[in-house]
């Protein structure tokens, strides 16, 4: 029987996140060939490799790159451990899967780009919404005649504490950003209020490149096990609600509507679930909230089958927003947002 291709990609960071939320999704990747995990604790290293199934571990990543000679690597750790660990690998020519955020600053995040393209390779930000099927499927609405041009974009996040906005933007608001890119396309220029007493607090008004406008607030008010998030979508015939990327919702008069698979009329609107009845595995979360989709694109995007995405740029310009909105809260003042975006 003829055999999946597989990538030879290696992990580095073996932390909560990897573990919980990554590695549970490699052995459901055909493409994906785990042959080394790094972590700077060994144990931890150890038992990764053990459990998902790794031939060898490592704690010290140049000697991982050195012995196993990957065609790739993933990188999930700190945030200030993003940059270092993956400009080394870029500049060894290794296609870079990075957690979010891929660095601190925008500049360092230029910097990462600017490697990429300087030794022939490419990088991957974890921006997972985008491989929520929720999102797949709204973004696939947009494109019909039944939704017709986008109008407007509301996004709402309630994360677990934070005491500090930057923080906030950096470590949570990222994901909102990028899927407002990946919905409603290029901000030209945005408008911010924010509030840093307590909990931290950002309303984000924004104008895209095409003429829509939007709305992001996002606030620290809520506990990790009850954050919230919506996103509302208005057409000029239809408008999408997302549900904490999980469910999606087509609002619209049912003769605007080619009847489709899935899609289940009720009353005055629509409504589509795309994630009942998820069994196995998938019920976990990580197939709906987009982690088995980020991955399965890399690994297929080291084997030359698709266009990595979202790349570098797609970081450079999540992070040129953040650094737009901290200086709209600071001076007060509508700003442009021109630099980075690809
Ligand atoms: N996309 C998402 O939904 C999501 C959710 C949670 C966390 N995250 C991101 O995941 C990342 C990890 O978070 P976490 O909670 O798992 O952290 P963690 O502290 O549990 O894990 C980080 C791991 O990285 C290892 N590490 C640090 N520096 C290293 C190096 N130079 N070489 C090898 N290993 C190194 C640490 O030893 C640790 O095991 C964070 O950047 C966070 O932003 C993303």
């Amino acid at each position: 029987m003829p055999q999946t291709p597989s990538a030879r990609l290696a992990f580095i960071g073996a932390g909560n996140h990897a573990t919980g939320s990554l590695y549970p999704n490699l052995a459901q990747i055909p493409q994906f060939d785990l042959v080394a995990v790094c972590d700077l604790v060994e144990e931890r290293a150890r038992y990764a490799a053990r459990k998902f199934g790794a031939l060898h571990w490592f704690t010290d990543v140049g000697t991982m790159l050195h012995e196993v000679q990957p065609d790739g690597v993933c990188v999930c750790g700190p945030a200030e451990m993003h940059h270092a660990v993956s400009l080394q690998t870029l500049r060894r020519g290794l296609p870079t899967f990075m957690e979010k955020p891929p660095a601190l600053t925008l500049a360092e995040t230029q910097q990462l780009a600017d490697a990429a393209r300087d030794h022939g390779t490419w990088g991957m930000v974890a921006f997972m919404k985008r491989f929520a099927p929720a999102n797949v499927v709204a973004k696939e609405f947009m494109a019909s005649d039944a939704f017709g041009q986008l109008s407007s974009l509301t996004l709402i996040h309630s994360s677990g504490p934070y005491d500090d906005l930057r923080r906030m933007l950096l470590l949570n608001g990222i994901h909102m950003l990028d899927l407002a890119r990946f919905l409603a396309g290029e901000v030209e220029s945005l408008f911010a209020h924010g509030r840093t007493d307590g909990v931290q607090a950002a309303s984000v008004s924004m104008r895209f490149a095409d003429g829509a406008v939007g709305q992001f607030n996002m606030n620290s008010g809520h506990t990790w096990t009850d954050c919230f998030e919506q996103t509302y979508l208005s057409g000029s015939g239809a408008g999408i609600l997302i549900d904490a990327s999980q469910r999606t919702e087509v609002f619209a008069e049912s003769s605007r509507f080619a009847k489709g698979e899935g899609l289940v009329l009720y009353g005055w609107g629509s409504r589509y679930h795309v994630s009942g009845n998820m069994a196995g595995w998938e019920a976990g979360g990580h197939y709906t909230r987009g982690y088995w989709g980020e991955l399965s694109h890399f690994a297929r995007a080291v084997l030359g089958q698709v266009e990595p995405t979202p790349t570098l740029a797609d970081g450079v310009a999540a992070m040129a927003l953040i650094e737009a909105i901290l200086q709209s809260v600071e001076s007060g003042q509508p700003v442009s947002v021109g630099a980075g975006q690809s």
